[in-house]
């Protein structure tokens, strides 16, 4: 693994992946009704209502959540979720991933999956965990290229990634992005407001 890929990201060819805000739930919400039957089946284990992903999504910021967004033209095409385990597994955390069909297969979901393992590292988490259907062969083979263990349990998937510790140039890379958060939200939100005027 490249040093980039353990502290974080880059900007890709055709969007920037950034963290986001609490007040951006809605676009995690209308990124993963744009997601088709199967790829909704397989980002949550089980077919999902519209009314269950507008509910899910409104957790996206809540006390200890991060998601990562892809973004290209201010909206949502890929995510990296972000959750940190119970009180009883202090030292684990799950991730989530999903990308739009027109998006996949260009490198999204593993660079999301750098930025998610910063964050675990960062916040001195021990295992990152990722659940996925035993069929779901692209998954695995992004958390295998990431050191992941992989083992079977109750029908799925159940892959370990073991974060390395936090050092300096993963809590300064981080604290770097902060600002260019803030910075591409409102150019996301200035793109988003542009595409809906019909000048
Ligand atoms: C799974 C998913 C997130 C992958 O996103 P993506 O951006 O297309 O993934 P990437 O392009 O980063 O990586 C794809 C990897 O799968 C590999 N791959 C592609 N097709 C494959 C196949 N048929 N079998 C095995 N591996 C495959 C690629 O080689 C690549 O691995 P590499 O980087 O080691 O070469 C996306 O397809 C998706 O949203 N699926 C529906 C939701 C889901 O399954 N979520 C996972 C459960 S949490």
């Amino acid at each position: 693994m490249t040093q980039d890929a353990q502290n974080g990201g880059e900007e890709m060819g055709f969007g920037f992946i950034r963290r986001l805000l609490a007040s951006e739930s809605y676009l995690l919400r209308d990124h993963l009704l744009r997601l088709n039957s199967e790829a909704r089946h397989r980002r949550f284990g089980h077919d999902v209502s519209d009314a269950f992903i507008s509910e899910h999504a409104r957790g996206a910021s809540d006390f200890g959540n991060v998601t990562f967004g892809y973004f290209v033209e201010g909206e949502i095409r890929g995510v990296a979720e972000f959750r940190p385990g119970s009180l009883m597994q202090t030292d684990n955390a799950e991730v989530a991933f999903s990308v739009e069909q027109p998006f996949v297969n260009r490198g999204i979901a593993t660079q999301l999956m750098s930025r998610v393992i910063r964050t675990a590292r960062n916040r001195g988490f021990r295992h990152l965990i990722l659940v996925c259907l035993p069929e779901n062969a692209k998954m695995q083979a992004i958390a295998r290229h990431y050191g992941a263990d992989l083992k079977v349990e109750d029908g799925s998937v159940v892959a370990d990634i073991i974060p390395r510790r936090a050092d300096y140039g993963s809590m300064v890379s981080e604290i770097i992005d902060e600002p260019l958060t803030y910075l591409h939200s409102a150019f996301d939100m200035q793109k988003r407001v542009r595409g809906a005027i019909d000048f």
